[in-house]
């Protein structure tokens, strides 16, 4: 067999792409600020600035659509939906909602009290946007080792247990309203979370009565690296194993623009009924009727697919595959990532691609924007300039410096990934001639989306 494994579908629908000349980048880049943010869609070639709502659907997704009901309450699309998350996520009540944010949202409106606390292996930037918009207080509390890029582990998006117990012994179970983890954790990598790490943490949780939320927009790809890799699970399906992943928890938040396999969706999922009271106020107050959420029944619909094909096994065969033959390439041109890859996207490491620029000079920044320059390829940074800030007029940096190469669902073949590879090996070869960077423009507030930028000489 191959070790790659070919893309499990063709194509029957083309979206063209195009790549523009290298002077219209350059003068495409500085209009915007140096910030690939600020680039029009058909100013990039390759687009790998997320993995989020840019995927393809397949051709039941589009056909589910066309049975979309669009009734204002009690739709069809809302109970085939219901029937699938059900029998995946197997909670009591769920709601749909427009995308995991607002998940997040109704969740922190309806549970967290300022001063409080929410502990997680990682949370998510919006996840701890919407704790810290409540007046909460947000904690990470994953394995030190996930800070280490070049460490090999299986699972390197687990908590630490022990410091999960102090935490919740120094700040009392009272001030801790719900306790969560990210699957895969996005924020450190990608890196999936193991089965045995899951059950420890639902028994601490649950041992001090505090209800478990997991935040489950890529489920089906930790699923799937629990089959690969837990001894135990190679005989299981995704599905089963997600099914037993849920189990241990008492709620869910999802983004279902992720391993929901669709552009717009998500939802809150729980089991308390006093909660799900709550939760139902607050979503007809912000996003809609129960059961529509912020969507329409057609995407209900999409979703319902959606769900289902993201456990697909030759499909998450391939998805894996993906990321690491991209990340198989870049080590052949000597460009450091973070190791393991996960399955949805490949960090490189800028830091140590780029280790004539210090921290100031943003090379996770520089590196971003050369991959634009030299092959129209947009990636982000996660670093200095994403999360960066200053401490009493000192700046603190965040103890990584990355551009994320975030591979959307379904949508580039292995020949664009090449093409990405041999770019970023273009740049490796003159890394050292390449310049610093300068802020000259940062708003109050997640400043990396509009941020701008100008070239140190
Ligand atoms: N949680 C995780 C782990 C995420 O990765 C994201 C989104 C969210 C929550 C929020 O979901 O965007 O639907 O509101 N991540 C995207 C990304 C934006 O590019 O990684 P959302």
């Amino acid at each position: 067999m191959p070790k790659y494994i070919p893309e499990p579908f063709r194509i029957k629908m083309v979206e063209p792409i195009q790549l523009i000349s290298k002077a219209e980048r350059e003068k495409a880049l500085k209009q915007a600020g140096y910030n690939v943010f600020g680039l029009r869609s058909d100013e990039v070639y390759i687009d790998l600035m997320t993995d989020s709502g840019t995927g393809a659907m397949s051709q039941e997704q589009w056909a589910a659509m066309m049975i979309g009901d669009e009734a204002y309450a009690g739709a069809r699309s809302f109970y085939r939906l219901k029937a699938v998350i059900d029998e995946i996520f197997g909670f009591k009540h769920f709601v749909p909602v427009h995308q995991g944010r607002a998940a997040e949202n109704i969740l922190t409106a309806v549970a967290l009290k300022p001063g409080q606390f929410v502990p997680s292996n990682m949370h998510f930037d919006t996840t701890e946007g919407n704790i810290r918009a409540r007046g909460g207080i947000p904690a990470n509390l994953i394995n030190q080792t996930a800070y280490d890029p070049q460490v090999m582990m299986d699972f390197k998006g687990d908590m630490d247990v022990d410091a999960l117990r102090a935490f919740i012994e120094e700040k009392g179970k009272e001030n801790i309203p719900f306790g969560m983890i990210t699957i895969t954790n996005n924020a450190g990598g990608g890196q999936p979370v193991s089965m045995a790490n899951l059950k420890a943490v639902s028994k601490i949780y649950r041992h001090y009565e505090i209800p478990f939320f997991i935040d489950a927009c890529r489920y089906a790809e930790n699923a799937y690296f629990i089959k690969l890799r837990e001894p135990g699970y190679a005989d299981k399906t995704p599905l089963q194993i997600a099914q037993e992943i849920f189990k241990l928890a008492d709620g869910a938040t999802m983004s279902a623009k992720k391993d929901g396999l669709v552009n717009m969706g998500g939802f809150l999922a729980l089991n308390d009924d006093e909660w799900f009271e709550r939760v139902r106020a607050e979503l007809i107050l912000r996003e809609g009727f129960p059961t529509y959420g912020g969507l329409s029944g057609r995407d209900l619909d999409a979703q319902a697919v959606g769900l289902k094909e993201a456990l697909e096994e030759d499909y998450l065969a391939y998805r894996l595959g993906q990321a690491e033959y991209l990340a198989a390439r870049l080590r052949g041109f000597g460009i450091p990532i973070i190791e393991p890859p996960g399955a949805h996207a490949v960090y490189i490491d800028a830091a140590g691609m780029l280790p004539h620029l210090s921290r100031e000079q943003l090379p996770g920044q520089a590196l971003s924007t050369a991959l634009y320059v030299e092959g129209g390829i947009r990636g982000v940074e996660i670093g200095a300039v994403a999360f960066g800030h200053k401490e009493n007029g000192k700046w603190q940096y965040p103890a990584l410096e990355l551009v994320r190469l975030a591979i959307p669902r379904r949508v580039y073949t292995q020949s664009h990934l090449d093409y990405v590879a041999e770019v970023l090996g273009e740049i490796k070869a003159k890394a050292s001639n390449m310049k610093g960077m300068r802020m000259t423009y940062a708003p109050e507030l997640l400043r990396h989306f509009t941020a701008k930028f100008e070239v140190l000489n």
